[in-house]
């Protein structure tokens, strides 16, 4: 019998920060303004606007009916629509927990950074520093070496973090996130004003915004913005599924979708402003063109930052505050994924909250150990691209197909509207039925035609295959064994 505990979130507010701890992470400070410029600056709002209404919020208000209206984690809601779908539910948390193996190393690198910041430790080469001192990353993806005894010391660290973070799921996670949703955004406020008050930060925001409206005829621009903004909204990892579980049953789940999206892509904006005014001061700085000092990824958060930061006045205080935005920026994301994961657990096959906490937390952080290797970097980063670019996209496909193909999606809008304050049309019926799945069906082709053509990374087909194939199909077959549970369970009531 399954253990469904009557949780619920301490108030709406704490249900919204929790959403929105989740949503806004390490994607928002820098993949988005990245990915923002190349894409054309202002002409990729606009499509990034448009990808946001019509499938972003839509799939977001149908993780939120899942959850709270249909009820249950992703495995158990799935499982509900149609007990043929709740492996759909496992994948996506199976995939989700995978994902967190590593995001909570990238957590350690930005824990030990924090202590490096009080005394400036990277010194006058912040890229030997990194790449040499703290990764000791070896010369190819086969080459594995040794585990580094700081960075482990800053997983465990994290992971007693994390799992203290959901202690008591939803009723911990309440409480919790009224700061580490809440800081992050005041430290990131500080740096918006202080990186704008810098000589040359008009020019690093002028090529951060300035529009070229010939893009939005490319291709690739729509399906960065597609991309972006289901990765951005944490939909497909079962986490918004799991947190709208534990809404109380008049809940408004229309608004609080709006809310959350909005606030995301306004935090994406904004976060752009701190990078893009930091970098045209550092290109002023070095007196080359803002493009030149431009990196994305792990090189900009413990490179191109910590350089910066050098000649910043009060340096190490600037520091501090920037890993410790990186960390309460994290920390919900990291934790949000593994709630999701304890909650399918628990509600398939009843088992105590505290022991599965346990249990998930310490076999993430060994896994995680091997991130930790003079080869961890090149794994993290296959991994995540086969985690991100098939894992979301084949899930957000699937779970659309089962409500709008074999549901009734219009009775569930119907339902959805009993308590919200303004109703959603019957547009939502076409972007759940057509829209959404059809986008992630492209998204999800592409990206498999991708990595046909050549490999991630231009790593070896064996390395894509043991960090890419081989854990997605783990995942599908544990996935349909788990979701056979699932289905035993809902059929014994
Ligand atoms: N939304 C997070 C970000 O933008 O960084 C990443 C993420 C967290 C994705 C949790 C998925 C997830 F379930």
């Amino acid at each position: 019998m399954a253990l469904r505990e009557k949780v619920y979130w301490d108030s709406r507010t704490a249900f919204v920060l929790a959403a929105i701890g989740s949503a806004i992470g390490l994607g928002n400070i820098w993949r988005f303004p990245f990915i923002c410029y190349k894409y054309g600056g202002g002409a990729f709002l606009v499509a990034y606007l448009v990808a946001l209404f019509v499938a972003g919020i839509p799939l977001l208000i149908l993780e939120f009916a899942l959850g709270q209206r249909i009820g249950g984690s992703a495995p158990v809601a799935l499982g509900k629509v149609n007990k043929n779908f709740a492996w759909v539910g496992w994948l996506a948390i199976l995939v989700g927990f995978i994902i967190t193996t590593y995001y909570a190393v990238i957590m350690s690198w930005s824990a030990n950074y924090l202590v490096h910041s009080l005394t400036l430790a990277w010194g006058d080469d912040p890229r030997t520093f990194f790449y040499q001192k703290v990764l000791r990353l070896s010369d190819g993806i086969f080459h594995i070496g040794s585990v580094s005894l700081p960075l482990i010391l800053g997983l465990l660290v994290c992971w007693v973090w994390i799992i203290l973070s959901i202690w008591k799921g939803a009723r911990t996670v309440s409480k919790v996130v009224y700061v580490t949703v809440t800081l992050p955004w005041a430290i990131l406020i500080i740096l918006v004003i202080g990186g704008l008050t810098l000589p040359g930060a008009g020019e690093g925001v002028k090529y951060y915004l300035t529009p070229n409206w010939r893009q939005l005829l490319s291709p690739e621009l729509w399906q960065a913005a597609f991309t972006q903004v289901f990765f951005s909204l944490s939909v497909g990892f079962g986490v918004m599924i799991a947190y709208a579980s534990f809404l109380p049953p008049n809940s408004d789940v229309v608004n609080n979708a709006f809310i959350i999206g909005l606030a995301d892509a306004s935090t994406a904006f904004v976060g752009g402003f701190a990078v893009f005014s930091a970098l045209g001061y550092y290109a002023q700085l070095q007196g080359v063109p803002v493009e030149d000092v431009m990196k994305s990824g792990p090189e900009l958060a413990f490179v191109t930052y910590p350089a910066i930061i050098n000649h910043l006045p009060l340096a190490p205080l600037v520091g501090v505050l920037f890993f410790v935005m990186l960390l309460t920026l994290a920390i919900d994301s990291a934790f949000s994924l593994v709630e999701a994961v304890v909650a399918g657990f628990m509600e398939t096959f009843g088992v105590p909250r505290t022991k599965t906490n346990i249990i998930l937390g310490a076999l993430a952080f060994v896994i995680g150990i091997f991130y930790t290797t003079q080869a961890g970097l090149y794994w993290l980063d296959v991994v995540d691209h086969y985690m991100t670019f098939f894992g979301l996209f084949a899930v957000a496909f699937l779970e659309s197909l089962a409500v709008g193909w074999f549901y009734d999606t219009e009775a569930l809008r119907r339902k959805i509207n009993e308590y919200s304050l303004v109703d959603i049309g019957g547009w939502w019926n076409v972007t759940v039925k057509f829209v959404v799945p059809l986008a992630a069906f492209v998204l999800l082709v592409i990206s498999v035609i991708s990595v046909i053509k050549a490999p991630y990374g231009e790593y070896p087909r064996t390395a894509e295959l043991i960090g890419g194939w081989i854990p997605l199909a783990l995942a599908l077959v544990a996935g349909i064994l788990l979701g056979k549970a699932t289905a035993r369970t809902l059929s014994q009531g």
